[in-house]
């Protein structure tokens, strides 16, 4: 039948969400905006879904919205309802009764959110609840990915190579600082590294060469988190690996990072932005090999899916390698590591977005394949 017309396939409507209640706010609109810009129209129709720093979810022109923190912008939420797909604008006046309407109907969600609420399992919880298939990981692999402390047990319990490190919980910190100052120079020596458990973008990280720096870095990370990560310093090559897959994963080359200031702090990231990205990293190609290996491994021991940057540290006293994290919604701009390290391995920007969506697409397919509710046999 030749003069029959083709119906023209439906174009994939992808909802990428930015923004985000997270000190890496910016960092997330500045993905999204790569993303955005190289999603093939041709394949896909993009609805853009901003969250504010306040939480609240816009739609519209949500990117216009949150830059100027317009006041005129579209509420809109998702329902936790499996089978409703629906974007929704939410219209809310404190008199009047709240009407909700379907912007459009979602076939998969690409969040580009960076850190907590976002980045840590949180939304990724809300999308499993409305059933909508999501590029990256799940709400384990997410949380876990986010958690300094909880990531260095599940590493551990993999035989995977982590630097020594102690849980500082805040509310001993500010109960016992004496006990806890012994604690840690007992375990651990000069310089250590204090961290927020569950932050990001170096917010709150601190290299403490003795006794009243680590009181300060431990004063600072406590206000951001309940929980605090002491970890022992090293004069370390910073190296990271981009893994993309679901059950088998893949590894890009490895490349480095070589901050100019006294570590990879926030200035250094995203202020100075005079840090040297090498890729491929100058290593043995045994010693490359074994690292991509290592992050394969970590990768899998936390159940990441679609995509993670592994980030690892090597001593360069010894050698010896060490797993020091997991990003599981990495920077995504054109010049971030995650994407280069693809490109330089033979992926390119856009070939990797259709990859994540088709591996989002896969991994809600498997998982719809399983059963959800349990009868006894008869008889038993
Ligand atoms: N144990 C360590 N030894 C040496 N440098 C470290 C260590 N831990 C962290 N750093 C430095 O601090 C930076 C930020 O720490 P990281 O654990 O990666 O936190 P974030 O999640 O905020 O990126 C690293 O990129 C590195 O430069
Ligand atoms: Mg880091």
């Amino acid at each position: 039948m030749t003069n029959e017309k083709r119906e023209p396939k439906r174009k994939i409507r992808v909802g990428v969400i930015f923004g985000g209640r997270s000190g890496e706010h910016e960092v997330s609109l500045m993905s999204a905006r790569s993303v955005m810009d190289a999603l093939d129209r041709e394949k896909y129709e993009v609805v853009p879904i901003g969250i504010t720093k306040e939480g609240e979810w816009v739609v519209g022109d949500p990117m216009k919205a949150l830059a100027e923190g317009e006041k005129t912008a579209e509420l809109a939420t998702l329902l936790p309802h499996p089978n409703s797909s629906a974007l929704m604008r939410l219209e809310w006046q404190e008199t009047e009764p709240a009407t909700l309407s379907a912007v459009a109907e979602l076939d998969v969600v690409f969040p580009v959110l960076h850190g907590p609420y976002g980045e840590d399992g949180t939304v990724q919880g809300l999308l499993e609840l409305a059933g909508l298939p999501y590029v990256g990981a799940g709400v384990v692999g997410s949380a876990v990915g986010m958690d300094k402390a909880i990531f260095k047990y599940v590493m551990a319990a993999n035989g995977l190579p982590v630097l020594p490190w102690r849980l500082v919980l805040s509310k001993r910190w500010s109960a016992d600082q004496t006990a806890v100052l012994d604690e840690i120079e007992t375990a651990l020596t000069y310089p250590v590294f204090t961290k927020p458990a569950n932050l990001g973008s170096s917010v709150g990280v601190n290299k403490c060469h003795n006794r009243e720096e680590l009181i300060a870095g431990l004063t600072e990370a406590a206000a951001y988190d309940r929980r605090v990560v002491v970890e022992q310093g090293i004069n370390a090559r910073e190296l990271e690996v981009s893994v993309l897959g679901n059950e088998d994963p893949i590894a890009s080359v490895v490349g480095e990072i070589r901050p100019k200031r006294a570590f990879y702090d926030y200035v250094a990231k995203y202020v100075s932005d005079d840090s040297e990205l090498i890729i491929p990293a100058e290593l043995e190609p045994e010693v490359a090999e074994k690292v991509r290996a290592l992050a394969i491994r970590a990768y899998q021991a936390i159940d990441c899916a679609g995509l993670g940057r592994v980030d690892l540290l090597m001593d360069r006293d010894n050698g010896r390698l060490y797993i020091n994290e997991i990003n599981t919604i990495p920077g995504f701009t054109r010049i971030s590591m995650y994407p280069k390290l693809w490109e330089a391995t033979g992926i390119s920007y856009p070939e990797l977005l259709d990859r994540l969506i088709e591996l989002a697409l896969d991994r809600h397919e498997e998982k719809s394949r399983l059963r959800t509710s349990f009868e006894l046999e008869s008889g038993e």
